[in-house]
């Protein structure tokens, strides 16, 4: 009898008792869905990003429904650094499970402050640096779309911490395996991708976006799997150190094209929102697949496109 697939894989200074995780912004704090499911069970738990002040978001309409996805101007809605830590942080304290927060910033320097800030919470096992945020400095241009600005961001968190340090990068980025290649120089133990392209929707009627004031938004969901999955594909071969696949991700199957193309692990966001028991099913069905195979652990799969 062949025993229980071995779903670990490491990450940085991680160990992640499988490859699936939530996607921040879709999952809370964590503590949200634990009514839901076993948090246990969880490779990790990545927490919505986090910034220096707290923030109230966008105005409405902040969501909309497009052909196989939602498109979502959030605006980074949410309790700050401080009251994260104070509040949120202690619920995790005895949870067995991996904790990944994500931070965003405005300038340079408010990252390196807030990776110097959560550096010092024992209980958080890794930061994911969100670069796609308007840098004020430069007139509002995402920091994600230059391969310098992105060096620079992950080269100030690396000084500020010995976490494992994650950048998740843009899909707008113009040349993502340089930007891929800029971070790993700079020290990052992993690159997160895709955060979500910039998308419109118009309502015809009104002749206004059905995003309100806010205009645009991020594309989510599986209208942007096969985006997700080339540029995944394309940055495993430009970089040594591991990818996190994200994007459209809703099932197993979903789950190990990312891990063929050579992701390491992969997170699930909109599809949280449809089913917050997703994570699991998408757990418990990549085991049953490498049972089906034969194999005995995930990393048989990973990278083994063909
Ligand atoms: C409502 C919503 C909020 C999001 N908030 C964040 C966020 O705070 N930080 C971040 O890095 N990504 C955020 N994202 C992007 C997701 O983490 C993910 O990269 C993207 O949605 C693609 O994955 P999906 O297609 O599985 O949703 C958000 C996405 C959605 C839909």
């Amino acid at each position: 009898m062949p025993g229980v697939p071995d779903l670990s894989v490491q990450i940085g200074r991680m160990r992640l008792k499988n490859p699936v995780m939530p996607a921040s912004g879709t999952f809370g704090y964590g503590e949200e869905y634990a009514p839901f499911l076993d948090l246990e069970a969880l490779g990790a738990i990545v927490v919505k990003t986090l910034t220096l002040r707290p923030r109230l978001g966008s105005p409405p309409h902040r969501s909309t429904e497009v052909p196989s996805g939602i498109l979502a101007s959030i605006g980074l809605q949410n309790v700050g650094v401080e009251r994260f830590l104070d509040e949120k942080l202690p619920f995790f304290e005895g949870l067995d499970t991996r904790l990944i927060v994500s931070i965003g910033g405005e300038t340079v320097e408010e990252y390196a402050r807030l990776a110097r800030v959560v550096d010092r919470a024992e209980r958080v096992d890794a930061i994911e640096v969100n670069v796609s945020c308007p840098n004020v400095r430069r007139g509002g241009i995402h920091f994600g779309s230059d391969p310098h600005m992105v060096e620079a961001l992950t080269s100030v968190a690396r000084d500020a911490t010995d976490k494992t340090l994650l950048v998740k990068l843009s899909p707008m980025a113009g040349d993502i395996q340089a930007v891929a290649v800029a971070c790993q120089k700079a020290g990052a133990d992993a690159v997160t991708l895709i955060n979500s392209p910039v998308g419109m929707a118009v309502d015809i009627r009104s002749r206004g976006s059905r995003l309100g004031r806010n205009r645009t938004g991020g594309l989510a969901g599986p209208a942007i799997r096969p985006l997700a999955l080339y540029l995944v594909w394309q940055v495993v071969q430009a970089v040594d150190i591991p990818v996190v696949g994200v994007g459209g991700i809703g099932s197993a199957e979903d789950a190990l094209e990312f891990l063929i193309a050579g992701a390491t692990a992969v997170q699930v966001g909109t599809w949280n929102f449809i089913d917050p028991r997703i994570t699991l099913d998408v757990i418990h069905g990549v085991a049953h697949f490498l049972e089906d195979q034969g194999l005995t652990a995930v990393q048989e799969v990973v990278g083994t496109l063909g």
